[in-house]
């Protein structure tokens, strides 16, 4: 079992490199990298975002980066290594976000991911998101989003 001791934890600063190189390998493949080290650092370092990362011994192996407001939340990016996906560790990353929201008192979290990326529809559906609306070139001009939420509170 590939994921058995991957361990969640917070990111720090020197995570910011391994972060964005699977952002542009995994997220952002055929498009501009725009999730770069410095701004993946900014976000670390950014009082209102959590960033965890899933980590196999000093390896870092997936992560995901969590804006968060006063009623609603924001997944801005989540990625698993290609060898450790389909282990559960990408649902473990939204169980410790949602567990975040539910002690702040948030009400939704948002997400969004490129219509031609199934992998992600099914997970998201799986993990209890509502598809909401297309959003035509949301990324950088060329390709459609799909934006989901995932409802933490009765009536959201
Ligand atoms: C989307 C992603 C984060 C899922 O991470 P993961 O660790 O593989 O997901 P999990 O193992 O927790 O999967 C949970 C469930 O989601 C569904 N699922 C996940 N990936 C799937 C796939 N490729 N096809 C169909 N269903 C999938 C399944 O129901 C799965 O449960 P199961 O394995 O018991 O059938 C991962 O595929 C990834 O990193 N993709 C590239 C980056 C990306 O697209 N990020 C999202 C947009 S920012």
């Amino acid at each position: 079992m590939v994921a058995k001791n991957v361990m969640i934890r917070l990111a720090t600063p020197d995570d910011a490199f391994a972060i964005a190189s699977m952002s542009r390998d995994l997220i952002e493949t055929g498009l501009p990298w725009t999730w770069t080290p410095e701004r993946v650092t900014r976000n670390i370092r950014n009082r209102n975002i959590s960033t965890v990362v899933a980590c196999d011994g000093e390896e870092v192996v997936g992560f995901a980066i969590m804006y968060f407001g006063d009623e609603d939340s924001h997944l801005n990016l989540i990625a698993i290594e290609p060898v450790y996906q389909r282990a559960g560790l990408g649902q473990r990353l939204i169980d410790w976000c949602k567990k975040s929201c539910l002690v702040a008192g948030i009400a939704r979290i948002d997400a969004e991911f490129r219509i031609t990326n199934r992998s992600a529809r099914a997970f998201y559906r799986k993990c209890g998101f509502r598809e909401r609306a297309l959003m035509p070139g949301y990324y950088s001009g060329v390709e459609t989003a799909v934006t989901m939420t995932l409802p933490l509170r009765p009536g959201v």
